[in-house]
């Protein structure tokens, strides 16, 4: 498998699962619980159909979006994930370097292996944002989004769905634990030593909330977006704290399982912030169509998480940008066989429900 050409996201998952320790393997796949709403994130996107217009002039199809003060390339960026020098000795700065090169953003983990400043110094031009966990100690939360903006990064996105790690069972059953370091989260803290995953999450500050948000965003200079909300309400009051964008996502199944795939939730959020603020999805994007029912659902981007870490798993920046630059093929192609020119062209009359026989 793993040396015939690769194609698409999955021939890449394949090669990918050869290359990477099996514990490792899980803690990168894995989900949480019976892994229900890992599942349903992908297998929601075939409930889907794309519904072409034909005749339009698509000689010059442009896939380019505007997000947050940035241009990219196409509606998709490179979700926040965390400890990836465990698939890849370059790790997040190769990523980085991957998704300036396909000409989108990534978004660098708080709990990433490499930090902030050294992200920035290896991909100095690109766009980046950084994701951000709220720990208890607001000194430590500080020091972070003080690096962030230093280093310049584009854009801060919060997650809101992970006030405790959810149930992995994969990792529990394993008792998988990361033998690599997270160095902004140990000199926040004035640690010696690297954290554990667990110790990570039992640093985050489970009682925040939206007045915390509110103070969060009136005191930072990037936009912040929202990362974890299913419910339209909370779209609603990310908006009324300041947010500057949402991001459906349930984490990628890993947080708490027996969630509706993103796919189903969008509609509604889309529907609650009616334009004023960009809505993206993550979750279960593997392909280019995809992107294109997400567009039509309401979204004006999406996050894809797993894929272009299993590019940088197989072959390290030039795997994790193959992958980019296959999901952007997929995107242009798809846009173009739809009838459209641009994302902004697709709307909801593009896609409708599967018939069920
Ligand atoms: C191994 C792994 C680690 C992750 N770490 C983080 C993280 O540190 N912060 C965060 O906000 N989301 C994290 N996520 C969630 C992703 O940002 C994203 O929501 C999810 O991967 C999207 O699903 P996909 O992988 O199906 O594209 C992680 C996901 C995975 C698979």
């Amino acid at each position: 498998v793993s040396d015939r050409q690769r194609v698409n996201v999955a021939d890449f998952e394949a090669a990918a699962a050869e290359r990477i320790e099996a514990g490792a393997l899980d803690y990168f796949a894995g989900g949480a619980g019976d892994e229900r709403t890992l599942k349903r994130n992908v297998e929601a996107y075939a409930e889907w159909e794309l519904v072409p217009r034909v005749l339009v002039d698509v000689s010059a199809v442009d896939a380019s979006v505007e997000l947050f003060g940035s241009e990219l390339s196409m509606p998709l960026a490179q979700a926040p994930v965390a400890f990836q020098r465990l698939v890849h000795a370059d790790g997040e700065e190769a990523m980085a370097r991957a998704a300036d090169a396909a000409g989108t953003a990534m978004c660098l983990s708080t709990i990433a292996t490499a930090t902030p400043a050294s992200v920035a110094a290896a991909a100095p031009d690109a766009t980046k944002w950084f994701q951000l966990y709220v720990f208890s100690d607001r000194a430590v939360t500080e020091a972070l989004l003080a690096e962030a903006v230093e280093s310049g990064y584009d854009a801060i996105f919060l997650t809101v769905d992970a006030p405790f790690a959810g149930r992995r069972e994969r990792d529990l059953r394993a008792d998988f634990e990361v033998d690599v370091d997270a160095p902004s989260v140990t000199a926040a803290i004035g640690s010696d030593r690297p954290v554990s995953i667990k110790e990570v999450f039992g640093l985050v500050d489970a009682s925040l909330d939206w007045d915390d948000l509110a103070s969060l965003a009136a005191g930072c200079e990037l936009p912040i977006v929202i990362k974890g909300l299913m419910h339209p309400a909370d779209a609603e009051l990310a908006i009324q704290a300041g947010a500057a964008g949402v991001v459906v996502s349930n984490h990628g199944g890993r947080q708490l399982d027996g969630v509706p795939a993103t796919i189903d939730a969008l509609p509604m959020v889309a529907e609650a912030v009616d334009g004023r603020v960009p809505v993206l999805v993550d979750g279960g994007v593997r392909r280019g169509t995809d992107v294109l029912v997400a567009l039509a659902l309401g979204a004006d981007a999406v996050l894809a998480g797993r894929p272009a870490v299993w590019g940088l798993a197989v072959n390290g920046e030039e795997g994790a940008c193959e992958v980019l630059e296959i999901l952007k093929a997929e995107i242009r192609l798809a846009l173009a066989l739809l009838g459209c020119r641009t994302p902004a062209d697709v709307t909801r009359a593009h896609v409708q429900r599967a018939r069920r026989s």
